[in-house]
């Protein structure tokens, strides 16, 4: 028996499919950016660091790499709409191409405050790459520069991506198909 209960969880998108879309992000970003100076990848905490570790690696060239902690959600499935930096960089991004990983964007909210925020660090050039994007919940326009999925309005779990602080440690995307949480007690 695994750590959750495989009966309440569908799968979305499987490791497979993960492994190969992520290759081939980490191919493009590779040919973006080739001799193009400093390239940092900016991870938004939590959510990113299963992707960002993935991505990393798909990526052949000496990123730099740093976190910055924002949190817009708090327990609840719906966004506040409120933006809160938890931690910062721990390097300044001057002169320097950032790329911000994103787990997922949802509304565009927390994008788009935090686009706004690096803009002020004078950064080279700021692009975005997040691995999933669900259009229909779209309330600000922010651009999305490499996209790794379109998912449907669903709330998804997973590969870095939480229920209530949990499951993270997943290896796939999926969704809660469950009354409650699907883990024992
Ligand atoms: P936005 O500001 O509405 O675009 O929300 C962005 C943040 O909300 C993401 O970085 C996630 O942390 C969280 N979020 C949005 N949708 C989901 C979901 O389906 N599952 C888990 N977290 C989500
Ligand atoms: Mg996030």
């Amino acid at each position: 028996m695994p750590f959750y209960d495989p009966k309440q969880i569908e799968i979305l998108i499987d490791q497979s499919a993960l492994e190969a879309r992520i290759e081939t992000l980490g191919a493009e970003i590779t040919a973006d950016y080739r001799g193009h100076g400093d390239v940092v990848l900016v991870g938004v905490l939590k959510g990113s660091f299963v992707f960002l570790a993935d991505l990393a690696r798909a990526i052949d060239l000496p990123v730099g790499i740093d976190f910055l902690g924002l949190s817009s959600y708090g327990n609840s499935e719906q966004t506040s709409g409120v933006v809160q930096v938890t931690q910062d960089l721990t390097q300044p991004v001057a002169g320097k191409h950032v790329i911000v990983v994103e787990d997922i964007v949802d509304t565009g909210l927390t994008m788009k405050y935090l686009l706004e925020n690096l803009g002020t660090r004078h950064p080279a050039s700021v692009k975005v790459c997040t691995l999933l994007h669900k259009p229909a919940r779209a309330r600000v326009e922010v651009p999305l520069d490499y996209v790794g999925f379109e998912i449907p309005d669903q709330f998804v779990i997973g590969y870095g991506l939480d229920y209530m602080g949990r499951l993270r440690n997943l290896p796939f995307i999926g969704v809660n198909v469950g009354e409650g949480p699907p883990w024992e007690a």
